[in-house]
């Protein structure tokens, strides 16, 4: 949620730690701060502001220096955000600074054993209680007064921690919240992006959960809590700076919807067998045991939270019509609370973009712990559910921004169509069949390049409806979960109420809402159950409802009963939700701009939501 950054080296780190934070914005943007110390003349300073990181910098002026530094920059979860509440956080003596992304738990009772002690504190936050915990077990080893707290904590953490006394390291350390070191030459990194690092260095090393990291200008030593001292694998980063920028686009997520012909391409990349008519994934067949067990599952669940949920529903249809096992799909937050059954020949499938939400990261580790295999489908290299999976399938979509996600959703689909295939093919699904889904997805690409061609129709309707202030989305089949996500865009982004239903369920309860001011939304694309969504959207014109109707290339007769039509090209039909929604990111996307909303950093959301 959260995003952190620190640096220690020779140089001064002011501009080095503000772009990093800037990079991980997307992360939390209500707050942020930064603590930096130079060496030479002992100074340090303090400097934290509310609102986003641009109100930061104009509190930095050129009296803050320094070449050791740590930044945060804070989505709230314990008190509001404001100055006090904003992080680096120092501990009561003023020696010992922090920042952290995560929660601690037990910091009520951790709080009143600290004021036991005479400590007060100026914050509503649970990390003023964690850096004062690290002061309470501080006798001249910051590293030993680091662990001895994170040993109390209950909750989750990546922190980074300066102590003034021992002005020559920073120590960093895990538990569920992401964190990794970058490496440099004669100076040193981390943060909770490698976004914050990529412009320094591609080497990076990533912590895992309880390892503690003592880094200096020339050095980095890995343990874990109970002192062990670990060897780690240097990573290189699997993208460059240029991913990671705007590229001449407005916002981030225009650019991300406008890069899905590439992104569906690289999701695919090396991974369709067209003269066998079928796919191959190495992340799964270089796992056979596990893959076996998925191929042979009873049951599968498919657990994940937002967008990724929507996609892991089409995920259901896909392989219950293909692979012809019975799937159902979860919220990883409702799954980890409740008791599936979870039998020796239950599959468990978890979907996240960001591969650290914590409740889908939750739902993986009660899966597991129940005995289940469990398969991820993660876009982030290195990411936490793409190690605590038993095996996976990488997105390969580059780093999605935008806090909508759109690229991520469509590769999700891709990577489930893919898996579906394979699985389908060695079950009863003939090479015929297998061909031509194969040959679907080959020219897919260029399918999704022609609606984005399209876009200035879409960017009319949308001037013509930023001031509705409901939308009905309704689709059938594959086509209802695309329905729900282009609900969930367009509440995000433009704070419009938008519901989305399977089209037929509409007369049992959305159909009284109907009147002249209700855009309804209908994907109404040529495919088997075209003439009952044809059905459902007459029962809303009778109703002087405001059809929009995202339909098939050549439907002449969808014209004569829509108020507005946005014709797109046909595919096969499990694929066609990756079609489908691009209009509906695109409709959400100028919406938002039309109301002069911040695209990329709605109220109140976060891209990668690490608590509870
Ligand atoms: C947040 C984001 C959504 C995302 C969801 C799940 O709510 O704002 O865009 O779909 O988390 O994230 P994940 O990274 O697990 O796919």
């Amino acid at each position: 949620m959260c995003g952190i950054v620190g640096y220690i080296g020779k140089k001064d780190c002011v501009r080095f730690l503000v772009d990093g934070l800037k990079r991980v914005e997307y992360r939390g943007y209500d707050s942020a701060g930064i603590f930096v110390y130079r060496e030479k003349d002992k100074r340090s300073t303090l400097v934290k502001n509310v609102g986003k990181i641009a109100e930061l910098e104009k509190s930095i002026d050129s009296s803050v220096v320094g070449n050791i530094g740590i930044a945060h920059t804070r989505w709230a979860t314990h008190g509001e955000p404001n100055h006090d509440n904003s992080h680096p956080h120092v501990s009561n003596n003023g020696s010992i600074y922090l920042v952290h992304n995560g929660i601690i738990e037990n910091y009520t009772s951790l709080k009143k054993k600290l004021e036991k002690h005479g400590f007060s504190f100026y914050s509503e936050t649970d990390t003023e209680i964690l850096v004062n915990l690290i002061q309470l077990h501080y006798t001249g080893d910051i590293e030993k007064a680091v662990k001895e707290a994170l040993l109390e904590v209950k909750g989750t953490y990546g922190i980074g921690v300066f102590s003034l006394n021992e002005p020559d390291k920073l120590i960093a350390a895990r538990l569920g919240s992401p964190l990794l070191i970058g490496i440099g030459k004669n100076e040193n990194y981390f943060a909770s992006d490698p976004a914050s690092v990529v412009k320094k260095t591609a080497e990076v090393v990533y912590m895992q959960d309880r390892e503690i990291a003592v880094i200096t200008k020339e050095s980095v030593v890995h343990k874990t809590l109970d002192d062990e001292v670990l060897k780690k694998n240097i990573e290189t980063i699997a993208f460059e700076l240029s991913d990671i920028e705007k590229s001449g686009y407005d916002h981030f997520m225009l650019k991300e919807i406008f890069e899905q012909p590439k992104t569906i391409t690289d999701s695919m990349r090396g991974r369709l067998l067209l003269e066998e008519g079928t796919t191959k994934l190495g992340g799964l067949s270089e796992h056979p045991e596990i893959y076996r067990a998925l191929i042979n599952a009873e049951k599968i669940y498919i657990v994940a939270c937002g967008t990724s949920w929507h996609s892991a529903l089409i995920g259901e249809y896909m392989l219950e019509e293909y692979a012809k096992i019975p799937v159902e799909v979860e919220y990883a937050s409702e799954f980890r609370y409740r008791d599936p059954i979870i039998t020796p020949k239950t599959v468990v499938i978890a979907i996240s973009q960001s591969g650290e939400t914590a409740d889908t990261l939750a739902a993986i580790k009660e899966a597991k712990r129940k005995g289940a295999v469990v398969i991820g489908i993660c876009n982030v290299v290195g990411s936490t559910i793409s190690k605590e999976t038993d095996a996976g399938v990488y997105l390969h979509a580059g780093p999605e921004i935008g806090v909508a996600s759109t690229k991520a959703f469509t590769s999700q689909v891709i990577v489930l169509a893919l898996i579906t295939i394979d699985i389908a093919r060695r079950k009863n699904l003939s090479f015929r069949q297998g061909y031509k889904m194969v040959k679907e997805l080959k020219i897919l690409p260029s399918l999704a390049e022609s609606i984005l061609e399209n876009s200035n129709t879409i960017k009319e309707i949308a001037k013509k409806f930023s001031s509705a202030r409901n939308f009905l989305y309704l689709g059938r089949g594959y086509n209802f979960p695309v329905a729900l996500e282009g609900a969930l865009k367009l509440k995000e982004i433009s704070y419009i109420h938008a519901e989305g239903y399977p089209a037929a369920e509409m007369k049992h309860g959305p159909i009284a809402l109907i009147d002249e001011n209700m855009p309804v939304i209908f994907i109404a694309i040529k495919d088997t159950i075209y003439d009952k969504v044809v059905t459902n959207i007459k029962e809303v014109k009778a109703r002087n409802g405001v059809v929009i109707s995202i339909a098939s290339y050549g439907d002449d007769e969808i014209d004569k009963i829509s108020d507005y039509v946005i014709k797109i090209p046909d595919t096969t039909n499990l694929l066609s939700p990756v079609l489908t929604v691009i209009p509906l990111q695109l409709l959400a996307y100028y919406i938002a701009v039309e109301k002069r909303f911040n695209v990329d950093m709605p109220r109140n959301l976060a891209k990668s939501v690490t608590v509870e």
